[in-house]
Protein backbone atom coordinates (compact mmCIF):
# COMPACT_ATOMS: atom_id res chain seq x y z
CA UNK A 1 0.00 0.00 0.00
CA UNK A 2 0.92 3.75 -0.85
CA UNK A 3 0.95 4.73 2.96
CA UNK A 4 1.76 8.25 4.60
CA UNK A 5 3.71 9.29 7.77
CA UNK A 6 3.43 12.95 8.73
CA UNK A 7 6.34 13.54 10.71
CA UNK A 8 10.36 13.00 11.02
CA UNK A 9 10.32 13.04 14.77
CA UNK A 10 11.39 9.44 16.46
CA UNK A 11 8.08 8.03 16.06
CA UNK A 12 7.48 8.90 12.18
CA UNK A 13 10.90 7.22 11.85
CA UNK A 14 9.93 4.15 13.38
CA UNK A 15 6.93 3.69 11.40
CA UNK A 16 8.29 4.37 8.02
CA UNK A 17 11.17 2.42 8.35
CA UNK A 18 8.91 -0.80 9.71
CA UNK A 19 6.21 0.04 6.85
CA UNK A 20 9.25 0.00 4.18
CA UNK A 21 10.62 -3.40 5.98
CA UNK A 22 6.41 -4.68 5.14
CA UNK A 23 6.64 -3.80 2.00
CA UNK A 24 4.80 -0.62 1.95
CA UNK A 25 5.07 2.47 -0.33
CA UNK A 26 6.30 4.86 1.84
CA UNK A 27 5.62 8.46 2.20
CA UNK A 28 6.72 10.79 4.54
CA UNK A 29 5.67 14.51 5.24
CA UNK A 30 7.60 17.24 6.93
CA UNK A 31 7.27 21.17 6.80
CA UNK A 32 9.77 21.88 4.33
CA UNK A 33 11.51 19.01 2.65
CA UNK A 34 14.65 21.43 1.72
CA UNK A 35 15.04 22.20 5.39
CA UNK A 36 14.70 18.97 6.52
CA UNK A 37 17.66 17.70 5.00
CA UNK A 38 19.57 20.70 5.40
CA UNK A 39 19.68 19.67 9.03
CA UNK A 40 22.84 18.38 10.10
CA UNK A 41 22.54 17.79 13.59
CA UNK A 42 20.54 15.44 15.61
CA UNK A 43 17.24 17.04 16.63
CA UNK A 44 16.26 17.66 20.23
CA UNK A 45 15.72 14.15 21.09
CA UNK A 46 18.79 13.07 19.78
CA UNK A 47 17.29 11.38 16.56
CA UNK A 48 20.11 11.45 14.22
CA UNK A 49 19.44 14.30 11.02
CA UNK A 50 17.00 12.89 8.61
CA UNK A 51 18.82 13.02 5.62
CA UNK A 52 21.30 10.06 7.57
CA UNK A 53 18.08 8.11 8.01
CA UNK A 54 16.51 8.35 4.43
CA UNK A 55 20.52 6.92 3.60
CA UNK A 56 19.76 4.18 5.53
CA UNK A 57 16.27 3.74 4.53
CA UNK A 58 16.50 3.70 0.59
CA UNK A 59 13.16 3.84 -1.13
CA UNK A 60 11.38 5.96 1.89
CA UNK A 61 10.23 9.15 0.34
CA UNK A 62 9.67 12.83 1.49
CA UNK A 63 7.91 15.27 0.73
CA UNK A 64 5.68 18.25 2.40
CA UNK A 65 3.40 17.08 4.43
CA UNK A 66 0.13 18.26 1.86
CA UNK A 67 2.49 16.12 -0.86
CA UNK A 68 2.86 12.87 1.49
CA UNK A 69 -1.06 12.65 2.50
CA UNK A 70 -1.73 13.22 -1.52
CA UNK A 71 0.42 10.04 -2.03
CA UNK A 72 -1.42 7.87 0.56
CA UNK A 73 -4.18 5.65 -1.02
CA UNK A 74 -5.95 5.13 2.30
CA UNK A 75 -3.70 5.26 5.36
CA UNK A 76 -2.06 8.56 6.95
CA UNK A 77 -0.46 8.28 10.12
CA UNK A 78 -0.31 11.27 12.47
CA UNK A 79 3.11 11.70 13.73
CA UNK A 80 3.29 15.90 14.15
CA UNK A 81 4.20 17.21 17.41
CA UNK A 82 0.81 17.56 19.30
CA UNK A 83 0.48 21.45 19.89
CA UNK A 84 0.43 21.66 15.79
CA UNK A 85 -0.91 18.92 14.92
CA UNK A 86 -4.38 20.26 14.51
CA UNK A 87 -3.25 23.50 12.89
CA UNK A 88 -0.94 21.70 10.40
CA UNK A 89 -3.87 18.89 9.40
CA UNK A 90 -6.73 21.04 9.11
CA UNK A 91 -3.99 22.82 6.75
CA UNK A 92 -4.24 19.89 4.52
CA UNK A 93 -7.99 18.97 4.78
CA UNK A 94 -8.14 17.96 0.53
CA UNK A 95 -5.59 16.30 0.71
CA UNK A 96 -6.94 13.73 3.85
CA UNK A 97 -10.53 13.89 2.74
CA UNK A 98 -11.98 10.22 2.82
CA UNK A 99 -8.50 8.21 4.25
CA UNK A 100 -8.26 6.94 7.76
CA UNK A 101 -5.86 9.28 9.67
CA UNK A 102 -4.52 7.36 12.35
CA UNK A 103 -3.61 9.34 15.19
CA UNK A 104 -0.82 8.99 18.05
CA UNK A 105 -0.30 12.91 18.87
CA UNK A 106 -0.23 14.09 22.44
CA UNK A 107 -1.36 17.32 23.39
CA UNK A 108 1.64 18.17 25.25
CA UNK A 109 1.76 21.99 26.15
CA UNK A 110 5.16 22.88 26.92
CA UNK A 111 5.72 25.65 28.75
CA UNK A 112 2.33 26.23 30.38
CA UNK A 113 1.80 28.01 33.65
CA UNK A 114 1.03 25.47 36.17
CA UNK A 115 -0.24 25.92 39.67
CA UNK A 116 0.90 22.61 40.78
CA UNK A 117 4.23 21.56 38.46
CA UNK A 118 5.38 18.40 38.00
CA UNK A 119 9.06 18.26 38.29
CA UNK A 120 11.04 15.53 36.34
CA UNK A 121 14.92 15.11 35.51
CA UNK A 122 13.94 16.28 32.44
CA UNK A 123 11.98 19.51 33.36
CA UNK A 124 8.44 20.15 34.57
CA UNK A 125 5.98 17.64 32.56
CA UNK A 126 4.46 19.47 29.88
CA UNK A 127 0.70 19.68 30.53
CA UNK A 128 -2.25 18.02 28.20
CA UNK A 129 -4.44 20.60 26.62
CA UNK A 130 -7.12 19.79 25.80
CA UNK A 131 -7.89 17.30 28.32
CA UNK A 132 -10.00 15.57 30.57
CA UNK A 133 -13.14 17.07 28.93
CA UNK A 134 -12.06 17.08 24.90
CA UNK A 135 -9.31 15.25 23.37
CA UNK A 136 -6.98 16.22 20.13
CA UNK A 137 -8.51 13.22 18.34
CA UNK A 138 -11.91 14.77 18.72
CA UNK A 139 -10.77 18.23 17.90
CA UNK A 140 -9.14 16.56 14.60
CA UNK A 141 -12.45 14.77 14.13
CA UNK A 142 -14.69 17.97 14.17
CA UNK A 143 -12.06 20.17 12.07
CA UNK A 144 -11.97 17.02 9.29
CA UNK A 145 -15.18 15.76 9.40
CA UNK A 146 -14.60 14.07 6.19
CA UNK A 147 -11.76 12.05 7.55
CA UNK A 148 -12.24 9.10 9.42
CA UNK A 149 -9.92 9.56 12.63
CA UNK A 150 -8.40 6.49 14.67
CA UNK A 151 -6.79 7.34 17.75
CA UNK A 152 -4.30 4.39 18.26
CA UNK A 153 -0.75 3.79 18.96
CA UNK A 154 -0.45 6.82 21.69
CA UNK A 155 0.05 4.51 24.91
CA UNK A 156 3.57 3.14 23.69
CA UNK A 157 6.78 4.47 22.60
CA UNK A 158 6.74 3.92 18.49
CA UNK A 159 9.52 1.24 18.81
CA UNK A 160 7.17 -1.04 20.51
CA UNK A 161 4.31 -0.27 18.33
CA UNK A 162 5.91 -1.09 15.50
CA UNK A 163 7.63 -4.04 17.13
CA UNK A 164 5.38 -5.17 20.29
CA UNK A 165 7.26 -8.82 20.28
CA UNK A 166 10.57 -6.99 21.92
CA UNK A 167 8.40 -6.26 25.09
CA UNK A 168 6.74 -9.69 26.88
CA UNK A 169 6.97 -11.51 24.04
CA UNK A 170 3.97 -9.27 22.41
CA UNK A 171 2.00 -9.94 25.33
CA UNK A 172 0.80 -6.55 25.78
CA UNK A 173 -2.38 -4.59 24.99
CA UNK A 174 -2.90 -2.11 21.89
CA UNK A 175 -6.16 0.23 21.86
CA UNK A 176 -8.17 1.87 19.42
CA UNK A 177 -11.12 4.03 19.15
CA UNK A 178 -12.86 5.88 16.41
CA UNK A 179 -16.28 6.09 15.40
CA UNK A 180 -15.76 4.56 11.83
CA UNK A 181 -15.69 0.83 12.43
CA UNK A 182 -14.10 0.13 8.61
CA UNK A 183 -11.21 2.57 9.65
CA UNK A 184 -10.62 0.60 12.87
CA UNK A 185 -10.89 -2.95 10.63
CA UNK A 186 -8.36 -0.98 8.48
CA UNK A 187 -5.94 -0.04 11.49
CA UNK A 188 -6.64 -3.34 13.21
CA UNK A 189 -5.23 -5.16 10.17
CA UNK A 190 -2.07 -2.52 10.14
CA UNK A 191 -1.48 -3.35 13.77
CA UNK A 192 -1.74 -7.19 12.92
CA UNK A 193 0.74 -6.96 10.59
CA UNK A 194 3.38 -4.99 12.65
CA UNK A 195 2.44 -8.29 14.93
CA UNK A 196 -0.31 -7.24 17.52
CA UNK A 197 -2.60 -9.94 18.60
CA UNK A 198 -4.45 -8.33 21.64
CA UNK A 199 -5.94 -5.19 20.49
CA UNK A 200 -8.74 -3.83 22.11
CA UNK A 201 -11.60 -1.41 20.34
CA UNK A 202 -12.58 1.15 23.00
CA UNK A 203 -15.05 1.96 21.18
CA UNK A 204 -16.37 5.88 20.06
CA UNK A 205 -13.44 8.34 19.18
CA UNK A 206 -14.72 10.41 22.63
CA UNK A 207 -12.28 7.21 24.73
CA UNK A 208 -9.33 9.20 22.94
CA UNK A 209 -9.53 11.29 25.95
CA UNK A 210 -8.30 8.62 28.61
CA UNK A 211 -5.70 7.41 25.96
CA UNK A 212 -4.73 10.85 25.88
CA UNK A 213 -4.36 11.15 29.41
CA UNK A 214 -2.56 7.93 29.78
CA UNK A 215 0.40 9.58 29.01
CA UNK A 216 0.91 10.58 32.20
CA UNK A 217 0.60 7.40 33.70
CA UNK A 218 3.50 6.00 30.71
CA UNK A 219 5.44 9.24 31.87
CA UNK A 220 5.28 8.26 35.40
CA UNK A 221 5.65 4.12 35.13
CA UNK A 222 8.88 5.49 32.38
CA UNK A 223 10.52 7.73 35.20
CA UNK A 224 10.26 5.19 37.73
CA UNK A 225 11.66 1.99 35.35
CA UNK A 226 14.56 4.62 33.88
CA UNK A 227 15.35 5.55 30.57
CA UNK A 228 15.54 2.72 27.98
CA UNK A 229 13.34 0.57 29.91
CA UNK A 230 10.78 -0.04 27.70
CA UNK A 231 7.78 -1.18 28.94
CA UNK A 232 4.07 -2.71 27.75
CA UNK A 233 0.37 -2.70 29.72
CA UNK A 234 -1.48 -5.97 29.40
CA UNK A 235 -5.61 -5.58 30.31
CA UNK A 236 -5.89 -8.82 32.09
CA UNK A 237 -9.59 -10.12 31.74
N1 LIG B 1 7.90 9.15 19.82
C1 LIG B 1 7.12 8.33 20.47
O1 LIG B 1 7.48 7.16 20.77
C2 LIG B 1 5.73 8.76 20.87
C3 LIG B 1 4.93 7.88 21.61
C4 LIG B 1 3.62 8.23 21.91
C5 LIG B 1 3.16 9.47 21.51
N2 LIG B 1 4.00 10.36 20.84
C6 LIG B 1 3.47 11.65 20.45
O2 LIG B 1 3.41 11.68 19.02
C7 LIG B 1 3.67 12.99 18.52
C8 LIG B 1 4.84 12.90 17.54
O3 LIG B 1 5.95 12.42 18.26
P1 LIG B 1 7.32 12.11 17.56
O4 LIG B 1 8.27 11.79 18.64
O5 LIG B 1 7.13 11.13 16.49
O6 LIG B 1 7.72 13.50 16.86
P2 LIG B 1 7.90 15.00 17.43
O7 LIG B 1 9.34 15.25 17.56
O8 LIG B 1 7.04 15.23 18.62
O9 LIG B 1 7.29 15.84 16.22
C9 LIG B 1 7.99 15.89 15.04
C10 LIG B 1 7.14 16.43 13.93
O10 LIG B 1 6.37 17.56 14.32
C11 LIG B 1 6.50 18.55 13.30
N3 LIG B 1 6.34 19.90 13.85
C12 LIG B 1 6.99 20.46 14.88
N4 LIG B 1 6.58 21.75 15.05
C13 LIG B 1 5.67 21.99 14.06
C14 LIG B 1 4.91 23.11 13.70
N5 LIG B 1 4.99 24.27 14.36
N6 LIG B 1 4.07 23.00 12.65
C15 LIG B 1 3.96 21.84 11.95
N7 LIG B 1 4.67 20.74 12.26
C16 LIG B 1 5.51 20.81 13.30
C17 LIG B 1 7.91 18.37 12.77
O11 LIG B 1 7.98 18.90 11.47
P3 LIG B 1 9.33 18.90 10.62
O12 LIG B 1 9.41 17.52 10.02
O13 LIG B 1 9.11 19.95 9.63
O14 LIG B 1 10.45 19.19 11.57
C18 LIG B 1 8.07 16.87 12.80
O15 LIG B 1 7.66 16.28 11.60
C19 LIG B 1 3.92 13.84 19.75
O16 LIG B 1 2.70 14.42 20.12
C20 LIG B 1 4.35 12.85 20.80
O17 LIG B 1 4.07 13.31 22.11
C21 LIG B 1 5.25 10.01 20.51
Amino acid sequence: MKIAVLGTGGGGRAHAARLLELGHDVHVGTRDPEATLARTEPDMMGNPPYQQFLADHPGIRLHTFADAAAAADEIVINGIDGASALGALTAIAEQLNGKVLIDYAVPYLYGAEMEHPWPTPFGTMPKLDPCDTDSLAEQIQRALPDVKVVKSFVTQEQDTVVNPEAIGGGDHTMFLAGNHTEAKKTVTELLNSYGWTDILDLGDLVAARGMEMYAHMHAAIGLTLGLGNHFGVKVVR
